[in-house]
């Protein structure tokens, strides 16, 4: 038991070394499919804690970013560490998640015949391994944890209710609940916002901006003014490369992106 423990725990004790403020590196990063360039040369760094927007027409890149990030589709070329010394590229995806990297995909997958609460529960059993998981009751330190989540998700109400329930919006929130039962570094989150309703737009945008500082935060979307609202860092995704890296005002004035977003006016 307690050699099976220690091999599913094998990735717990990686922690990022983030002395440079870096908690994401990648460096000319490529990733061609059938001779197609989904990412080309690509340099990106997130700084420990920070909120990031990634923005882009669709096919520039993003998920597939995120998919590198994650070790769902491996690079041809480049560097993908997590803090200054752990290399991704040499993990595999559950090593990867376990390591402390969360992903949000766009659609909600929570257990619907089941209720806020043991969702929370299940995640936070999960993330300990099977093997030492179902037949322990949760500890007091636990507990408080599932209490913490629901209130940061703001599903405390419907904590007993069921998942499947839920509006969309608030499906979202239990699955960020969920992933950040595993205690993550890093959350990267693609489009949140899809389908929701403006006030649960909002409501998400309040979310995710209390989760940085402790977590560092990636999130891809199109609703710009969804974007507006939480972001400081933005950065621009086009053919596979960082075109452009600011503010949303230093964004917006980019001769670059306004090149790109309006229309060729140079051409
Ligand atoms: N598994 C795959 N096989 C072949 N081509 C792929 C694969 N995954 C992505 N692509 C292509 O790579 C490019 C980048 O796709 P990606 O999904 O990363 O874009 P995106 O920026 O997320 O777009 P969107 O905003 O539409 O979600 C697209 O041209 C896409 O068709
Ligand atoms: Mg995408």
């Amino acid at each position: 038991m307690k050699q099976q423990a220690s091999v599913m725990g094998a990735t717990e004790n990686l922690v990022p070394d983030t002395r440079h403020g870096v908690i994401l590196y990648m460096e000319n990063v490529s990733v061609s499919f059938d001779g197609f360039k989904a990412l080309n040369d690509l340099n990106l760094y997130i700084n420990d804690g920070e909120l990031r927007c990634l923005i882009g027409a669709n096919g520039a890149g993003k998920t597939t970013l995120m998919d590198v990030i994650t070790g769902k589709t491996r690079p041809d070329q480049g560097k993908v560490n997590f803090g200054q010394q752990i290399d991704l590229l040499k993990l595999n995806e559950a090593e990867i998640a376990q390591a402390g990297i969360g992903r949000k995909f766009q659609k909600p997958t929570v257990f619907e015949a089941l209720s806020v609460y043991e969702n929370l529960y299940l995640s936070l059993k999960m993330d300990k391994g099977i093997w030492c998981s179902l037949w322990h009751k949760l500890n007091g330190e636990q507990k408080d944890d599932i209490e913490r989540i629901l209130a940061t998700i703001g599903l405390t109400e419907q904590r007993h209710g069921l998942a499947g329930n839920l509006s969309h919006g608030q499906k979202q929130w239990l699955e960020i609940g969920m992933l950040l039962a595993a205690k993550p570094r890093v959350l990267l989150v693609d489009e949140p916002v899809a389908g929701m309703t403006l006030q649960e737009t909002e409501r998400t945008a309040e979310l995710l901006t209390s989760l940085a500082g402790e977590h560092s935060v990636v999130v891809v979307e199109h609703d710009m003014s969804f974007v507006r609202s939480i972001a400081r860092t933005v950065t621009v995704l086009h053919q596979g490369s960082v075109l452009a890296e600011g503010t949303m005002a230093q964004i917006q004035s980019h001769p670059d992106v306004k090149r790109v977003y309006l229309g060729e006016e140079s051409t």
